[in-house]
């Protein structure tokens, strides 16, 4: 006999849910829409965590706690709940992969079995135009969505994120109370790229930084936040095929973004080059010919991150010269994360990639 089946993954309506209304329990219903067998099968007694990470084929059958399958990671645990700390984003392809994983593995999971056990093996599903798009199939979700649920937990000193405990100077709440209270114009439509009085007092500031006089209207974008600069600047440059250099370790957007623009990312990591209990950031260092093995015709770009998130560490010079001069002889475009550029202390200083000759 067939029958069809609609599969509901409420999982992923939670995972909308802001993790702090995450319910202790979830079901994945599966529901039996044929006359005959019109009946609710919900598979509790578990959790779905699922991660859309690398494809991974990790099946341990001799732990049936953990079941990760290819396509993302589906760990089958013994309740619902941290799961959704987790699947901030997650959506019907689940549901897809759940009962994949409940006919491959019901032998370990006898709950799922029973309530398999009338199905057939028909299954009709309608949900592929509603899979995460190609291009960020595959992401995992960030650490953040884990590092925040962690902290509101269990409330440490929470050194992953700043947080500063004194307000920001008056002449700057004053200004913005201004500017929003008194002239309507300041709410309207601007330029796109940035505001002309804003990119024009960036351009006084930075043409002194980088010794070049800078064309505010075609070398200045304004975004919100350094994400969106580094999204913009990938989305824009990276191609199917290219190849982007990431230096480990890394700020975690680094990678999903060059996947999702369609780019390779190649991992070199900095290393450090002494042993001991005296290790500071600046003894991390990349191996320069390993560096120099990753540079091919594919390579497009390498991220730079200085001052470095999270070692601290801060390029010197010489450590920059050998990635502006690789950038120069495969005609590579260094993308430069400078966030922390002025939280710099002495004796170290920050130089700035772009300063050096470009030719
Ligand atoms: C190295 C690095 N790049 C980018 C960002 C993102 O910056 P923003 O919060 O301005 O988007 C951060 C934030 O922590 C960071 O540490």
């Amino acid at each position: 006999m067939r029958f069809l089946f609609v599969i509901f993954a409420i999982v992923a309506v939670f995972s909308r849910v802001y993790s702090e209304t995450i319910p202790d329990e979830i079901d994945v219903a599966i529901e039996v829409t044929d006359e005959e067998l019109k009946a609710k099968a919900a598979i509790k007694d578990f959790e779905i965590v699922v991660a859309f990470g690398q494809a991974v084929e990790n099946v341990d059958n001799n732990n049936p706690e953990t079941i990760a399958i290819e396509l993302g990671k589906v760990v089958l645990l013994k309740n619902l709940r941290n799961v959704i700390n987790d699947m901030i984003t997650c959506s019907r392809l689940i549901a897809k992969r759940v009962v994949d994983l409940v006919r491959q593995y019901n032998k370990v999971l006898p709950r799922v079995q029973r309530n398999c056990a009338a199905f057939s093996t028909s299954i009709t599903m309608n949900q592929d135009k509603f899979d995460f798009p190609r291009r960020i199939r595959g992401s995992k979700e960030s650490v953040w969505v884990e590092y925040i649920q962690l902290a509101l937990q269990h409330k440490p000193l929470n050194l992953g994120q700043g947080f500063p405990d004194y307000p920001p100077p008056s002449y700057v709440s004053e200004a913005l109370l201004t500017a929003t209270s008194s002239n309507p114009m300041l709410m309207q439509y601007t330029r796109g790229f940035g505001h002309p009085r804003l990119v024009t007092q960036l351009k006084k500031l930075y043409s002194g930084l980088v010794n070049r006089d800078l064309n505010e209207q075609t070398e200045i974008l304004v975004t919100v936040g350094a994400y969106e600069a580094l999204f913009c600047i990938l989305q824009g440059h990276i191609d199917e095929g290219d190849e982007v250099i990431i230096i480990e370790p890394f700020f975690d957007c680094y990678e999903p973004m060059v996947k999702a623009a369609g780019g390779t990312p190649r991992f070199i990591p900095l290393k450090p080059n002494k042993t001991g209990s005296e290790i500071s950031a600046a003894d991390w260092v990349l191996d320069e010919k390993e560096l120099e093995g990753l540079f091919n015709n594919k390579t497009k770009a390498i991220i730079l991150n200085t001052p470095h998130n999270p070692l601290g560490k801060v390029f010197n010079r010489q450590e920059l010269e050998v990635i502006a001069n690789l950038c120069k002889k495969w005609n590579v475009l260094c993308i430069s994360d400078e966030v922390y550029e002025w939280m710099v202390f002495e004796p170290y200083e920050h130089i700035r990639i772009c300063t050096l000759p470009g030719k």
